[in-house]
């Protein structure tokens, strides 16, 4: 079945005021791609960037499991949906890492994005030593069945295959890993969401530039992108834009 590419970016935290033109310049770009366009920025700028963004939707980097409460400097779901937020990352590696995010609070958060009216965009990913240890897709897998609740649809969710190890790095799994990853994760989850399986979309993240984007596109089972440090100009992420619009 055809699902619609989402290209995906996540701004980290980078990002004030004056970056709002970037989005802009996107929506004058880009008035109806031929694909879905999310940019997670600071949460101070959700706001601001919900009121600009029409083919740009926004989203948050992270939330909360709970919808209020004494939970100094963080973030609910229902909190990121009333600021205009219409999908929300859960367990990017740099908050399980940071923050000690276990599979079962990823789990909760995504949760939380749904009862919010979120999409949640669950991220997984080994790291380097996993990899070359020939772990690579029990480390996923088990991510998968840790974090993705049994009540995710190709609607609420979208999953992101991050290799920690090319997050950042300009480093980029070879096309055939990506392939072998991404049947993996359509196959594992059609054992647990069988009725949903051919309607999740799964994203690659980790150095996606514009020269590499079409590539990686045209991989089996890949739908779109997650990425970072190439979403944060207009310049760049319309190239990849452009590039989920063909394929
Ligand atoms: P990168 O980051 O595109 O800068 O490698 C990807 C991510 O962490 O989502």
């Amino acid at each position: 079945m055809a699902r619609r590419k989402l290209a995906a970016g996540n701004w980290k935290m980078n990002g004030v005021k004056a970056a709002l033109s970037e989005i802009e310049a996107l929506e004058a770009s880009f008035p109806a791609p031929d694909c879905d366009v999310l940019i997670c920025p600071p949460a101070t700028l959700i706001f601001a960037m919900a009121a600009i963004g029409n083919t740009v939707k926004v989203g948050g980097q992270d939330c909360h499991a709970n919808e209020s409460g004494a939970h100094t400097g963080d973030i609910s779901a229902e909190i990121l949906a009333d600021a205009g937020a219409t999908a929300v990352i859960v367990g990017h590696s740099e908050r399980r890492a940071d923050h000690g995010e276990s599979d079962a609070d990823v789990k909760a958060k995504a949760e939380a994005a749904w009862r919010a009216g979120l999409i949640a965009v669950i991220c997984v990913g080994e790291t380097e030593a996993e990899r070359d240890a020939g772990k690579a897709l029990d480390i996923v897998g088990g991510q998968l069945a840790g974090s993705v609740p049994a009540g995710a649809t190709g609607a609420n969710t979208v999953i992101a295959y991050e290799p920690v190890w090319a997050i950042g790095t300009g480093k980029v799994p070879t096309l055939g890993d990506i392939a072998e990853m991404h049947d993996y994760m359509r196959a594992k989850l059609g054992n647990s969401h069988t009725s949903e399986a051919e309607n999740f979309r799964f994203l690659y993240g980790g150095s996606v530039k514009p020269s590499n984007a079409a590539e990686i596109f045209a991989v089996s089972n890949v739908d779109g992108a997650l990425v970072g440090g190439a979403s944060l100009k207009a310049s760049d992420f319309g190239g990849i834009i452009a590039a989920a619009s063909e394929g």
